[in-house]
């Protein structure tokens, strides 16, 4: 008798940068998925032409409720959202409104249609960074979020928890680190017009695309008082994704897990990395690097505790290297000069 293959993944945000490497990595592991972006900040071309996408909002609830029930879907990742910590500050209605009231409205249609495994896109800025020291933050450790993003993301988590609590919905919170890097195959990579995170704009500095790099602060408490940072591969997080996937379907969940390395660097390890990678891959000098002010809502120092994750999930990372991490986020931004949005 043939297996009954398991219903299709409705991925949130799934036309947008780590959604998109979680499609591919479930695709790749013989997954079905069905694709739902709001196309804010995703590429339509990030998803591929015979995967049903769907261009809507996720707090649209008759949207959701009709795409789960047409396709039968019975899990939910869910990367929908604003993630950019400084855009936060200034705008902080707009990040409860798009990380909490939509990701509200969207559990509510998943419990009304019959979803039993949710998982969630949250991030390393729900801990306090600001404690001193290079020391690596555990799951339990003390929840102080610096921003009103990290704040509209741990909202979710508590959402999810009291949900999990009171219905039969398994979850797992992911919390992100920094994740930078491209797919090795060249499939997909981070393409926001306006970049803010480092790695990227790094890269486009390296490249001539922008000027020079400014460097948010210098007197920190960390080891040459630029911020510290642990940095992840987007294709070793999306395999993180398939592993908690296959998890909770088999245990039930509910579990909230760091997915990082357990290794920090700051900001200027970084750029030298870059000026490295550039150089053997383009054969440029050093980029300009102009110190700034502190930016706001930067925590010093954000590292993972990695126990958790290795011990729970079948996961091997398998691009733990920072010269790795950016010599794809180069290959993809190089890439991504001829003409394609980045
Ligand atoms: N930085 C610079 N110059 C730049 C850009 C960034 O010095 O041009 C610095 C920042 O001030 C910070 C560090 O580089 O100290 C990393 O900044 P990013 O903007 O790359 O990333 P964040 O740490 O602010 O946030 C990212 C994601 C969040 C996630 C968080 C987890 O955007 O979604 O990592 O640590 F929650």
């Amino acid at each position: 008798m043939m297996n009954t293959p398991p219903p299709p993944v409705l991925i949130t945000g799934g036309a947008g940068y780590i959604g998109s490497h979680a499609m591919l990595a479930l695709l790749d592991n013989g997954r079905t998925v069905v694709v739902v972006d709001d196309l804010s900040t995703g590429r339509r071309g990030a998803v591929p032409g015979d995967v049903p996408f769907y261009q809507g909002k996720v707090g649209n609830k008759a949207l959701i409720g009709r795409i789960i029930a047409e396709h039968g879907c019975r899990a939910v990742m869910h990367f929908a959202g604003s993630i950019i910590v400084p855009e936060s500050v200034a705008r902080p209605l707009d990040y409860y409104q798009n990380n909490v009231v939509s990701s509200a409205q969207l559990l509510r249609a998943c419990l009304d249609n019959d979803i039993k495994d949710f998982v969630f896109s949250s991030t390393a800025a729900v801990y306090d960074g600001n404690t001193g020291g290079a020391v690596p933050v555990a799951e339990d450790d003390n929840l102080a979020p610096a921003s009103p993003y990290g704040r509209s993301k741990l909202m979710t988590e508590w959402m999810l928890r009291d949900i999990g609590a009171a219905t039969g919905l398994r979850y797992a919170v992911l919390r992100y680190f920094n994740v930078a890097g491209a797919d090795q195959a060249g499939r997909s990579g981070q393409y926001s017009k306006a970049a803010t995170h480092l790695i990227k704009r790094a890269c486009q500095t390296a490249l001539g695309i922008l000027p020079h790099m400014d460097v948010f602060g210098n007197d920190y408490p960390t080891p040459d008082g630029t911020c510290v940072r642990d940095y992840i591969h987007v294709s070793d997080l999306a395999q993180a994704h398939v592993a908690v996937l296959d998890h909770i379907g088999d245990s039930g969940g509910n579990l909230t897990l760091n997915c990082g390395y357990g290794q920090g660097f700051s900001v200027t390890q970084v750029l030298d990395t870059v000026d490295q990678v550039a150089n053997d891959m383009l054969g440029v000098g050093p980029m300009l690097r102009r110190p700034q002010p502190r930016r706001a809502g930067d925590p010093a120092s954000l590292i993972a505790a990695t126990d958790c994750i290795r011990k729970t999930l079948n996961w091997q990372p398998r691009h733990d290297d920072l010269t790795a991490v950016i010599t794809t986020a180069m290959a993809w931004e190089k890439k991504s000069m001829d003409g394609m949005d980045r």
